[in-house]
């Protein structure tokens, strides 16, 4: 019961898109209608504003990490004892589901590269920050976020076995990064093509 209500609790905290209510609080257009249409940092950028895109990326890591760090810090209190772990995995799955497909949005959300982010930081602070490592470099070098965001979803759960071994958190990492990845299928599609845009490129249309 308290698993339910923390998997219900965290949905609803992956729900709150900060695209759409930063880009609100800025004044700045709904980026669900201009560039990729993903609510998300990236595309936030293309808007031009780049406090707006680092204050979305800081609110929806934020969600992810706050999920999982309170349930993995109160863990006792919560009564959670040997299912402690499965309740993390499950909850770390509940918050990014909410930010793929949020209630407050018409289930309308993100690819959920910053809320993977802030989720596997709570689950450790080397698997997050090697993995964000990971974003970096390939950033860095290609200029594409997207790519970026597909190599270290694919290194997160390799991080995670060498750290930790099999456990259930390791099948939560995996599943972000295959909803991850399943989210991008328009972005890998635009790399083959060479039509993906790189990072700090200019809003278009909606693709
Ligand atoms: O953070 C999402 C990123 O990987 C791709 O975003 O807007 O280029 O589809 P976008």
């Amino acid at each position: 019961m308290t698993t339910l209500f923390l998997i219900i609790a965290a949905y609803l905290i992956g729900s709150i898109s900060f695209a759409v209510v930063v880009s609100k609080f800025y004044g700045l257009a709904d980026p669900r209608t201009y560039g990729s249409g993903n609510p998300g940092a990236t595309n936030v950028l293309r808007s031009g504003n780049k406090g707006a895109a680092i204050w979305t990326l800081i609110g929806d890591a934020f969600k992810g990490w706050l999920a999982v760090f309170l349930v993995d810090h109160f863990q006792q209190q919560l009564g959670l004892g040997a299912q402690a772990d499965q309740a993390i995995a499950l909850v770390a799955v509940a918050v990014f589901v909410g930010h793929l497909w949020p209630v407050f949005f018409k289930f309308v959300g993100g690819k959920g590269v910053a809320t993977a982010l802030g989720v596997l930081l709570a689950l450790n602070v080397w698997l997050g920050l090697a993995t964000l490592a990971t974003w970096l470099v390939v950033a860095y070098a290609f200029r594409y976020s997207s790519l970026a965001a597909l190599i270290a979803s694919v290194f997160a759960p390799f991080y995670y076995g060498l750290l930790f071994g099999a456990e259930p958190q390791l099948a939560a990492v995996l599943a972000m990064s295959g909803l991850l990845v399943w989210r991008h299928a328009k972005n890998i599609a635009n790399l083959i093509a060479g039509k993906e845009s790189r990072i700090g490129g200019k809003a278009k249309k909606k693709a």
